[in-house]
């Protein structure tokens, strides 16, 4: 979809959709007031009858009002307050994306202004949020249908805003495509089976997205290169599959050579059997979802590659596949990384930490302004904090609480978790340098304590994904987190 940023309404046009928020209260006001006086109070009358509500989540369109140049007017509850939360406006933008996507509208146009719940000094953060949220509502998967699904009818959505408002809005509805688009990469690459989706697929990936933005160059590492260098964590997860692992390096330079890169690393086990500590058969399909911090920085770089930002940006990915075999690790066995520490490798299932260990050595030759590792790596972390947050561990702070900032204003919510000392111990090993596992308590944090072991030459945060990255039951699916965190994060700070 595409989506258009003006400061001259549009209202001549007849075959669009004019989307009006409703706030409870006696008065109308902004686009809802002006629609109302110029159809004969079209809208006072519907509120009256009890069709139109101002609860959020409400919606009823009106087709052809009198005086109105646009066939359809979409009414849409905007709930109490006229100056709205940032959570209840990406409540209210998912209500007019879900809203829109039922019509037939080929074309909306949505006052952002006079439609009361933006407020001025925000203006472009309204209009971004807005255009990420549209685009990504849009999203289908099409992947493996031999029959695409039926097309999307919302082509174009028009934006009014106040002529002072125009550039820095249209900057912004620009990134929140640029997200959007991002996000459905990253939801495609998560969706994909995994008999589809290898490291080799992934390797190939990156290569053809580096073709679209000439700042972008790719290096991929194969197994024997790996092994050369002495990546024998890494090399430990994928030695029992016949997928050859890969490490994959995107690396983009929008800004001067000297200034220093923010690496993102993202855990790429294309399937996550468990090896020989194998796991249950219930579910053990959502483990091709394993690769889905490799996808959530293929998103990030796709965003990167649309908007060309002044930024250096190095995207990582470390992929590779977990299985069971006679050539697979077992427990007990002990391996070198690159850093030179060894590890005894008490559960093969604890595969994330060992692909990621090593890759965290390598990127130190990038001299990184800061590392920021995403992974689906801990049963733990859904059982500490659910499905609504990613949980943050970092051994400094302020990138920690940047990071915490950046959840806030996207809505790609972020927790702290603790990466003290005290937990150190439980990854105490009897025969290496440390063991993979550190037992049952604090299991997401221990995971952080292990890598925090190989991240001791740089700023660093460590994105536990594992309850966001999908959704399971009848909603089965990838959801694109955290292409938006990472994008807030980069377009800011890098
Ligand atoms: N990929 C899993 C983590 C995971 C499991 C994420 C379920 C989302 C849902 C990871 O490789 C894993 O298996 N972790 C183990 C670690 C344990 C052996 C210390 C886990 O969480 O059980
Ligand atoms: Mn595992
Ligand atoms: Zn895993």
């Amino acid at each position: 979809m595409d989506i258009k940023v003006t400061s001259t309404a549009p209202e001549k046009q007849t075959n669009a959709c004019l989307v009006v928020p409703l706030h409870a209260g006696s008065k109308l006001s902004g686009t809802a007031a002006l629609i109302n006086d110029l159809s004969g109070n079209a809208i006072t009358r519907a509120l009256k009858r009890g069709d139109a509500k101002t609860d959020i989540g409400e919606s009823l369109m009106l087709f052809e009002l009198d005086k109105i140049n646009s066939d359809r007017v979409l009414l849409i509850g905007a709930g109490q307050t006229s100056k709205s939360t940032k959570p209840q406006f990406r409540n209210l933008c998912a209500e007019i994306a879900s809203a829109l996507k039922k019509s037939g509208s080929a074309l909306a146009i949505i006052h952002l202004e006079k439609s009361v719940f933006a407020t001025d000094e925000d203006a472009a953060w309204h209009a971004r949020t807005l255009a990420q949220i549209l685009v990504d509502s849009q999203y289908e998967f099409n992947g493996h249908s031999k029959e695409k699904k039926a097309a999307i009818r919302l082509k174009k959505t028009i934006f009014v805003v106040s002529e002072k408002n125009s550039r820095a809005c249209s900057a912004a509805a620009k990134q929140g495509v640029a997200i959007a688009n991002g996000q459905a990469m990253a939801r495609d690459l998560g969706n994909l089976a995994a008999n589809i989706c290898t490291p080799v697929y992934l390797a190939k990936q990156a290569q053809s997205l580096a073709k679209t933005n000439s700042k972008f160059t790719t290096k991929i590492l194969t197994e024997a290169q790996m092994a050369k260098l002495g990546m024998g964590a890494f090399l430990s997860v994928s030695q029992g599959s016949r997928q050859e692992a890969r490490l994959i390096c995107m690396e983009y330079r929008g800004a001067d050579k000297k200034k220093k890169p923010t690496v993102l690393l993202g855990k790429g086990v294309t399937f996550d059997t468990g090896g020989i500590s194998i796991k249950g058969s219930a579910s053990m399909d959502e483990m091709k979802f394993d690769m889905c911090g490799a996808a959530s920085v293929f998103g990030a770089m796709q965003a990167i590659s649309e908007l060309s930002p002044k930024c250096n940006v190095i995207g990582v990915v470390a992929a590779a596949e977990n299985m069971p075999d006679g050539d697979a690790s077992r427990p007990g066995d002990v391996v070198t990384t690159l850093s030179g520490q060894t590890v005894e490798i008490l559960n093969t299932d604890a595969e994330g930490r060992l692909v990621l260990c090593d890759s965290l050595t390598y990127v130190e030759r990038y001299k990184p302004a800061a590392v920021i590792d995403i992974a689906t790596l801990t049963g733990a972390c859904v059982v500490a904090l659910g499905k609504v947050c990613t949980a943050v561990m970092s051994n400094d702070a302020k990138l920690a609480n940047t990071l915490y900032e950046a959840g806030q204003t996207t809505g790609d919510l972020v927790w702290e978790l603790p990466l003290w000392d005290e937990y150190q111990t439980q990854l105490d090993s009897n025969f290496a340098d440390m063991a993979n596992i550190g037992g049952s308590p604090a299991g997401a944090i221990t995971a952080g304590c292990f890598l925090s072991r190989y991240a001791k030459n740089f700023r660093w945060a460590h994105l536990d994904i594992a309850g966001v990255a999908w959704k399971g039951g009848q909603q089965k699916g990838s959801t694109g987190r955290p292409v938006s965190l990472l994008m807030e994060y980069v377009l800011n700070h890098a």
